[in-house]
């Protein structure tokens, strides 16, 4: 099994990628951090343990980051996209279950150093908690297992701006950290995720179960699937960014990578977080991110389906 924390700004694909990783039998999940993106941090926690509570799991939830590494928060709270408080217009209670009283930056050191070499993160939100923890504890670089990212638009165009992905639109001076720390990075950007759609039919196939969960999953994801046909009229469903981040950790065969040196734009205003992705020869350069480039849309939805809900 692979030992996981997981960051969020939840989020309904990333509800979507919390269910898909508790439910996957390859991953033990240390905890799930949380970070400003989608939502405030606080709204993202609280997003996290409702979740969590549906999927029956006891998972610790630690708070982190509320604004950028660097800077004056940029981004809005994407209302428009995962709803008023982030999954959907489905809250309709505080969660039971109180988060930890840990930062999520000390979580990370502390896991990592506890067991070197094994700890897999996997960063579905801004990468804030993630170069908090770097610019702290320099030595996790050559620690950790490897760090998974939902992030980055390297190949495709944006989808916060036409040069940027959001989740390093919101954090650009955090993610420029990240690439450049030498961490081993697989990019799991919009190049890939923007081919993995999930179509309304299969969502609606998930009230059969007549569970609890599966109607709070497609209530949430059929209002994701709403925003993605009016901001994207020709495309038939939603793109599952988080949940192939998680799925390129348990089935690494999912996704094609090469290896790349990035670096991100963090002064023009209007192509800030922009990637600037450079092909290399081999990946063995110091600052080499393997980005994903290719992805078996079909296999990976396959997949999914058949553990999002059980
Ligand atoms: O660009 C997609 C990413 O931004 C996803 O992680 C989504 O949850 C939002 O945070
Ligand atoms: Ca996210």
């Amino acid at each position: 099994m692979k030992k996981i924390i997981l960051d969020v700004d939840t989020g309904i694909d990333d509800s979507l990628a919390i269910a898909y990783a508790v439910h996957s039998p390859e991953l033990q999940l240390l905890g799930i951090t949380t970070c400003f993106g989608n939502v405030s941090v606080e709204e993202a926690t609280r997003n996290t343990l409702v979740v969590l509570e549906h999927l029956d799991s006891t998972v610790p939830v630690i708070p982190g980051a509320g604004k950028p590494f660097a800077r004056n928060p940029i981004k809005k709270k994407a209302v428009h996209i995962h709803g008023e408080d982030g999954i959907g217009n489905t809250l309709t209670s505080e969660p039971n279950t109180p988060a930890q009283r840990d930062h999520a930056v000390n979580f990370m050191i502390q896991q990592v150093n506890k067991q070197p070499g094994e700890v897999t993160l996997i960063m579905v939100g801004p990468l804030t908690n993630l170069a908090l923890a770097l610019k702290e504890e320099p030595e996790l670089v050559s620690r950790v297992e490897r760090v998974v990212i939902m992030g980055g638009a390297v190949t495709v165009r944006g989808n916060v701006t036409p040069h940027a992905e959001a989740n390093v639109y919101a954090d650009p001076d955090a993610a420029e950290a990240v690439f450049r720390s030498g961490i081993p990075i697989t990019l799991v950007g919009l190049d890939v995720t923007m081919k993995t759609l999930l179509p309304l039919e299969e969502v609606v196939k998930w009230r059969e179960k007549g569970t609890k969960l599966a109607d709070f999953l497609a209530d949430m994801t059929e209002f994701y699937i709403g925003a993605y046909k009016s901001i994207y009229p020709s495309i038939k469903g939603c793109a599952l960014h988080d949940p192939l981040a998680v799925a390129a950790v348990t089935d690494p065969s999912f996704v094609k990578t090469v290896p790349m040196r990035l670096s991100v734009e963090l002064q023009a205003t209007e192509s800030l977080g922009h990637i600037e992705g450079i092909q290399l020869d081999g990946s063995d350069e110091e600052q080499s991110v393997d980005v994903c480039i290719e992805v078996d849309a079909e296999r990976f939805l396959e997949h999914f389906l058949s553990r999002v809900i059980l």
